[in-house]
């Protein structure tokens, strides 16, 4: 999506189409709404008062102006109630506006600042929904399609007006954002939506490369050999059911002047996921295939951070492999050495993505971090807690924990915080080794987390547990059906909001 900020005045721009919103319950409409509709004779109000439009979310009415207005139609889209009313409205609202004016055949629209009056909100924040709904309305994934027609139709430019020069910097900040962050969800989108047998561990290191080249970004692969030397034995175990070569991949971007400790972030990399010898139910194991969202995150938020120039000292670990039943996968009762040296009985190889991440944790902590997050769809029972809405979080520093908090609430990827106690690794105890694999009934997401913790450092830490949002089951305003990479813009406002 193009997009471009300039100085204007709404009601003389021409426009394939003018996208302008109401807050449901407001009796007048807002300045830029007013200002159109005195050019076109009162046509918004009369909408309004025949109750065809109230302004609720997502609620979206098109007007022709009839050479009224230099703009070809008028779309009025609903932000709700203003006391309900969030940044995310705003973000919606475009996702439905890009929509529907997609379904006129235009190419394009122009649009204004949005959601004026939404409580302790900067213009910034406003521009950057603005931008991220609009380019994220916009998704569709072709790629396998061979009659592309479906996708042709696309709005490719947007223009949004300044009100004066004050809100114009403020405008070209927040589209500036919003453009990295919305592409960088994109890209997961996309890394998640192509088939396990395209995106293999080969092939996310081909991404990783692919960024390093771009970017001021090193890319380091490590391959099995190096893996073992170093002694990955739980994340090498996953790896021993596949013909796939499994890699770990490191990406490391450091925009800060000072050679500061990092923040890593480590996503888990399950390119599939069978369950292994202790197979997965047929149903829905398609969507095993975006079991590396986290990965996928990491790599995408690395590389928005080098496009935004963050000044901070970022590192990203992806330990990338399939979770394969093959002839010489681990089976229940083996018992694997972790990087950390701590011995895991594996009781059920569904559990994969704990052991791939205890030794990415273990490694994390080796790099002497500033603080450490890991991001991953790491549960069933996260989906069966929180539903469709709510990441799981997890953590051992209040401060971390609540900057993160703060970053999902303002990208629209809300966090719920859950316990992280030791009084469930009653649970995780083993006979034979130091732990075992799963927890039992009862409070899944949780004994998850606390295995985790038994491989991190004495540092900052947050695990986020995104098996609950990774995959949605409809279309909603700015989120497609299948993968949503939900967690990569969080990922990226807590950065840009360390950068600040
Ligand atoms: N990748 C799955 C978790 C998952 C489930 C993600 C549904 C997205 C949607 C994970 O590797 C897994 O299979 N976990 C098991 C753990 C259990 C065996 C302790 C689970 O949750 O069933
Ligand atoms: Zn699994
Ligand atoms: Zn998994």
């Amino acid at each position: 999506m193009n997009v471009t900020v300039k100085q204007g005045t709404i009601e003389r721009e021409p426009a394939e189409v003018l996208v302008l919103t109401h807050f449901d319950g407001d009796t007048r409409l807002n300045d830029a709404a007013a200002a159109v509709d005195r050019v076109c004779n009162g046509q918004l109000r009369e909408l309004l008062k025949s109750g065809e439009f109230d302004g609720k979310l997502n609620q979206a009415v098109l007007l022709h102006t009839s050479g009224k207005a230099p703009a070809k139609r008028v779309l009025l889209v609903g932000l709700g109630k203003k006391k309900d009313a969030r940044v995310d409205s705003v973000r919606q609202a475009m996702g439905t506006a890009v929509k529907r004016v997609r379904q006129t055949g235009a190419s394009s629209f122009v649009t204004c600042l949005h959601g004026d009056g939404l409580p302790k909100t900067s213009a910034v924040e406003l521009a950057q929904a603005l931008i991220e709904g609009a380019i994220l309305g916009t998704y569709q994934f072709t790629e396998y399609l061979s009659d592309k027609k479906a996708g042709a139709r696309q709005v490719t430019r947007l223009a949004v007006l300044a009100a004066d020069a004050r809100q114009l910097a403020d405008l070209k900040e927040g589209a500036r954002r919003g453009a990295a962050t919305a592409e960088a969800a994109m890209l997961v989108r996309d890394l998640c939506n192509h088939p396990s047998n395209v995106m293999t561990p080969t092939r996310v290191a081909a991404e990783a490369k692919k960024i390093g080249r771009e970017r001021s970004v090193r890319v380091k692969i490590l391959e099995r050999a190096q893996v073992e030397r170093l002694g990955m034995g739980a994340f090498l175990g996953v790896a021993r059911g596949s013909h796939e070569p499994p890699k770990f991949i490191i990406l490391e971007y450091n925009g800060s002047r000072r050679n500061g400790k990092p923040i890593v972030i480590v996503g888990k990399t399950i390119t599939f996921d069978t369950g292994g010898i202790s197979l997965k139910p047929a149903e829905n194991m398609e969507q095993m295939k975006a079991d590396m969202t986290g990965g996928a995150e990491v790599l995408a938020t690395v590389r928005a951070a080098s496009r935004l120039r963050l000044p901070i000292h970022l590192i990203g670990i992806l330990p990338a492999t399939e979770n394969m039943p093959g002839g010489r996968a681990i089976k229940p009762g083996d018992i694997l050495k972790s990087l950390s040296g701590k011995t895991i009985e594996v009781q059920n190889t569904d559990a994969e993505g704990r052991l791939i991440l205890a030794d990415g944790l273990a490694y994390a902590a080796r790099l002497k971090p500033a603080a450490v997050i890991d991001i991953a769809t790491l549960t069933g029972a996260c989906v069966v807690a929180l539903g469709q809405f709510a990441i799981g979080m997890f953590g051992n520093d209040d401060q971390l924990k609540r900057s993160v908090r703060d970053a999902g609430l303002r990208a629209g990827e809300r966090v719920w915080e859950m316990p992280l106690w030791d009084e469930y690794f009653e649970q995780l105890k083993s006979d034979v080794a130091d732990m075992r694999n799963i927890g039992g009934r009862g409070g899944g997401m949780i004994t998850a987390a606390l295995f985790l913790s038994k491989f991190v450092g004495d540092h900052p830490w947050v695990h986020l547990d995104i098996a609950s949002t990774d995959w949605s089951e409809r279309e909603r305003a700015y989120i497609p059906k299948g993968p949503t990479g939900i967690g990569t813009r969080l990922l990226i406002q807590y950065l840009i909001d360390q950068s600040l």
